[in-house]
């Protein structure tokens, strides 16, 4: 990709790399060495640069620690054989970046701030990008309010910054989820769609419940009725049933509208496997499971890609799913899509910028 921005760059003098174990990465745990930042003050995006990666100075009174004006994404790189860095679906993200602002009465970040600033970093921090099968970097682009001020009202100033961690599998085994149907991720009319900051908080109550009764994640149910399965806390989930995969809609404002998930419907698509963007009902979840016509379950999603669930609780019951079998829909779409973001089968979407 070209880039036409001129972003001032400070290098840091000195570089954490040599000290990573590339071997053994954590997820989150490691931060690369430069972050892109802009600022966004009397109505424009200035002062763009590139820095070493540090602590910054917040003041106490800074809007987005009271009243959460905060929204990110989540994205990753990766590296082909021949060192070319390859950003999956970027585009997109910029997208729903600009929608979780909008939400979140938040100024819209121009195109060339996200992409310019995203490519900048990632080029000159390429040597992050980990090269073995399994590993990328992660991206983390955010936006949050700068102004201090503790009224109750949209910030006038703000920040975009973007850094970067080299990671492995956000789940290192198949998962483990519990139906919820007590607690709340998301309403109609609520903020639901937004990759906003107190989306995540929130479900933290509700996931430590389910994680000390030993399971990984929920599976968030409608906050009206708690009927219809919408998704779990770090991925949107596909369930398939007599050939048939299914997943939820993502047109209600409940529900993150994932960018794997969309390229798995795509994919789907393409390979004319039949797949419906429909809720399924908690009944349903547990009647096939009592049938055992529940033939796969995954959640997808950035961090996680395409996390294999093993285990479901509905009703306070548990179910084993059966191993997925090598053939197995979600293990394909994994390596293909994979293939694509490493570069080494055709990208058909034009997903993927290289430089
Ligand atoms: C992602 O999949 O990128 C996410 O944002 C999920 C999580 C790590 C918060």
């Amino acid at each position: 990709m070209k880039t036409s921005l001129a972003i001032p760059v400070e290098k840091t003098k000195k570089s954490k790399l040599s000290e990573t174990d590339f071997s053994n990465l954590v997820f989150g745990k490691t931060i690369s060495d430069h972050m892109f930042v802009a600022d966004y003050k009397n109505g424009e995006w200035s002062d763009l640069r590139i820095e070493p990666y540090a602590p910054m100075e917040i003041h106490p009174a800074n809007a987005a620690l009271h009243y959460g004006q905060s929204i990110f994404e989540g994205m990753k790189a990766y590296k082909d054989a021949a060192g070319e860095v390859l950003i999956f679906r970027g585009d997109a993200n910029w997208r729903r970046f600009n929608e979780s602002a909008e939400r979140m009465c938040m100024p819209e970040l121009p195109e060339e701030v996200f992409m310019e600033g995203l490519v900048q970093l990632l080029d000159l921090d390429r040597d992050w990008v980990p090269t073995a099968h399994g590993a990328s970097l992660y991206v983390r682009p955010f936006m949050f309010a700068m102004d201090n001020y503790i009224g109750v009202k949209p910030s006038e100033s703000y920040r975009f910054m973007i850094f970067t961690c080299p990671v492995g599998n956000y789940y290192s085994k198949p998962v483990s989820v519990k139906v919820e149907t007590t607690f709340t991720r998301s309403i109609e009319g609520g903020t639901g769609a937004a990759k906003t900051a107190g989306n995540y908080a929130a479900s933290l109550y509700p996931a430590l419940q389910a994680q000390k009764a030993g399971y990984d994640q929920l599976l968030w149910t409608d906050g009206k009725s708690h009927s219809k399965i919408e998704e779990s806390g770090t991925m949107n989930v596909m369930f398939k049933i007599k050939g048939n995969i299914i997943t939820a809609p993502v047109n209600t404002g409940t529900i993150l509208k994932g960018i794997t998930r969309d390229s798995v419907i795509q994919l789907a698509k393409d390979w004319g496997t039949p797949l419906e963007e429909r809720f399924l009902t908690v009944s349903e979840l547990q009647e096939a499971l009592e049938a055992g016509i529940l033939e796969e379950a995954f959640g997808t999603g950035t961090a996680a890609t395409i996390a294999h669930i093993e285990r479901i609780n509905v009703n306070g019951k548990d179910y084993i799913l059966p191993q997925t079998s090598e053939n197995a829909f979600s293990k394909r779409i994994l390596a293909e899509l994979d293939g694509i973001k490493y570069g080494e089968v055709a990208d058909p979407h034009s997903w993927i910028i290289k430089f």
